[in-house]
Order: structure tokens, then C-alpha cells, then sequence
């Protein structure tokens, strides 16, 4: 298992959404496993593929991140069905997007659908922080990031911070 490096923001290739997965090979258990070693390390509660330049739809997540237990999710191709109610998620953060937190509109109650690693078809329903982690990391695979979900205003705040920073270097 390999810790992996994360792509941050301005980095084109997360702005784009990734292929869909059409074989769960050797390869792609493997990316699962890195994935998971990453999350942790990170640490986070949830990884896109993307977000270590994968062109694939998988995405990681343990709401619980406990390390020791290493008992976390996969979803493989997943997809949003359908949305249900709406709050506030407060504060926010991504791996990908360095020192911003912010609160975001999300649903409350969200349908998914996506493969397992075996590859069984999987439907469920979530509520709750999972809820969060999956609309997050579902908006990754489709090149979409908090930033995208602010106002215009805070937007530009930070792609200049970012700007600013990037010439520093
Ligand atoms: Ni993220």
C-alpha cells in the first residue's frame, strides 16, 4: 500500500469529470487500497480517485475515520438518484482545497447508487455527515469542488490568495 499524492486546487486535472469505471481489475483494487491508505493518512473522512489523479469513479469514505479499524466504504461508479430536504453543512473542508472551510447548501437525505468492489450493484439511502461525505466526493468525480458551490465573491478571495501564493513560490 501506497500513501498518494493529492492534487490541489489549481490543478486542471480536478476540474474535469473522470471515466467511468468498466472493469474492476487487480489495478483498480489496488488504487481502492492506496486510496484508503491515503484517506487516513490524510487524514479525511472521505477520497475521490481524482483527487490523486486517477481517471476513475471511485471514491473512499469512513465517517468514523478510525485508522485502526480501517472499516471504510467504497463506491465505484456512484451516482445521486435522487435529493431529499436541504441544510447547511458548516465549515466544510476538502484535501484538495487547502485552508478554505466553509459552510455549503446540501441535501439532507440523499439515494445513491454505485458498484461495491465485487461489484454487486448497490442502491441506499443516507442521512447525516455519509450524506455530506457523499454529495462531496460524487461532486469531485464530476470536476466540481467547494469552490464551486460559494459565492462568487469568497471564490475570488481565494483563487487570489492562491494566485499570490503560487507566485511566492
Ligand atoms: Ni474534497
Amino acid at each position: 500500500m501506497a500513501v498518494l499524492p493529492i492534487l490541489t486546487y489549481p490543478d486542471p486535472f480536478l476540474l474535469k469529470p473522470v471515466k467511468t469505471v468498466t472493469e474492476i481489475t487487480d489495478e483498480v483494487q489496488e488504487i481502492i487500497e492506496n486510496m484508503a491508505e491515503t484517506m487516513y493518512d490524510a487524514p479525511g473522512v472521505g477520497l475521490a480517485a481524482i483527487q490523486a489523479g486517477v481517471d476513475k469513479r471511485i471514491i473512499v469514505y469512513d465517517p468514523d475515520a478510525d485508522c485502526q479499524k480501517r472499516d471504510f466504504q467504497v463506491l465505484i461508479n456512484p451516482c445521486i438518484l435522487e435529493y431529499h430536504g436541504s441544510k447547511v453543512s458548516e465549515e466544510e473542508g476538502c484535501l484538495s482545497v487547502p485552508d478554505m472551510r466553509c459552510d455549503i447548501n446540501r441535501a439532507e437525505r440523499v439515494v445513491v447508487e454505485g458498484l461495491d468492489r465485487e461489484g454487486n450493484s448497490l442502491r441506499f439511502e443516507v442521512e447525516g455527515i455519509p450524506a455530506i461525505i457523499l454529495q462531496h466526493e460524487i461532486d469531485h468525480l464530476n470536476g466540481v469542488l467547494i469552490l464551486d458551490r460559494i459565492s462568487t465573491l469568497k471564490r475570488q478571495i481565494y483563487k487570489r490568495k492562491c494566485q499570490k501564493m503560487l507566485k511566492n513560490e
